[in-house]
């Protein structure tokens, strides 16, 4: 008769004669199989959850405990792993990074697998002109300026003098300020003064990430500012899950899920929701 401890079952013997009623017969219809599994004909059904042997309701919550820790070794590793060998940055993203998180505010910058993937568009397209919506400590921009050709520019939009001071002194120590405008002025303004000045169709990208109440209002603008066969990126569209808990109902929130259902059925774009950084959602424009 087996006495080592059910795994799941706090260290209580399996099988033991003080046992109360209960607890005893569960085990006696659960016995341990010493790693066979017996059929269903016999009666009891035996599951194998890595190397230890539980009983079906043992090993029902085995499995979840294993899924829910291969989830998270999924998340934080693989995420990892994807980065160590997928991203290239140069010497001055790389200080950037390491300044921005020191920042307070550093969960504002987004993540580098898609500032790569948003880099490899802006080339694919041949891209000469690009808007950034909301600058920040600036990695944004400077990874669209570096993709861009030399004749290429970036309008990088925000309101705040104090970030984007410490992105003026990393996109000139980049040599890339040639190549960004700064305009420090609410986006949606600036975005209509775009329009109001002719240059609607001429843009090829835009990445949008500013405050998330705005974004069906920049879409909107960035849809008659970038052409067609340009494509228009959103960060943050997964919000931290929170886009899937009904409990949330924050603006910052809502405003996200009504965006993403808004973009699903949007026939003027194609449209890929991607489950990397904090969602990035990419529109097509048809
Ligand atoms: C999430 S951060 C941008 C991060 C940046 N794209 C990056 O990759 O590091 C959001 C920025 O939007 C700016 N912002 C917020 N509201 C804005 C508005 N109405 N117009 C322009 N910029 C705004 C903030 O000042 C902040 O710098």
């Amino acid at each position: 008769m087996p006495t080592r401890p059910c795994p799941l079952n706090h260290g209580r013997p399996r099988h033991h004669r003080t046992l109360q009623p209960k607890w005893h017969n569960h085990h006696r219809r659960h016995r341990p199989m010493s790693g066979r599994r017996r059929g269903p004909s016999q009666g009891l059904e035996f599951l194998t959850a890595g190397e230890d042997n539980y009983c079906c309701t043992c090993a029902q919550a085995a499995t979840s405990v294993k899924k829910m820790n291969i989830e998270k070794f999924r998340n934080r590793d693989l995420e990892e792993y994807v980065k160590q060998h997928s991203v290239r940055q140069t010497e001055v993203q790389k200080k950037l990074m390491a300044e921005t998180l020191k920042h307070p505010e550093s969960k504002m910058m987004a993540d580098p697998v898609q500032y790569q993937l948003m880099a490899n568009l802006i080339q694919v397209i041949n891209a000469k002109k690009v808007l950034d919506v909301g600058v920040f400590t600036g990695a944004s921009a400077l990874s669209a300026a570096l993709a861009l050709p030399e004749d290429g520019i970036v309008h990088a939009l925000d309101i705040s003098e104090e970030y984007t001071n410490i992105a003026k002194k990393l996109w000139s120590e980049a040599a890339v300020n040639h190549k960004i405008t700064l305009h420090l002025a609410h986006a949606e303004d600036t975005l209509q003064k775009f329009i109001d000045s002719g240059e609607a169709g001429t843009f090829d990208f835009a990445f949008i990430d500013a405050d998330k109440e705005g974004y069906d209002r920049y879409y909107e603008l960035c849809l008659v500012l970038v052409r067609r066969g340009g494509i228009i990126a959103f960060d943050d569209t997964l919000w931290d899950g929170r886009v899937i808990d009904p409990s949330n109902q924050m603006p910052s929130t809502v405003a996200i899920r009504k965006l993403n259902e808004k973009l699903r059925d949007d026939q003027r774009i194609n449209l890929s929701l991607l489950n990397i950084g904090d969602g990035l959602s990419l529109c097509f424009i048809k």
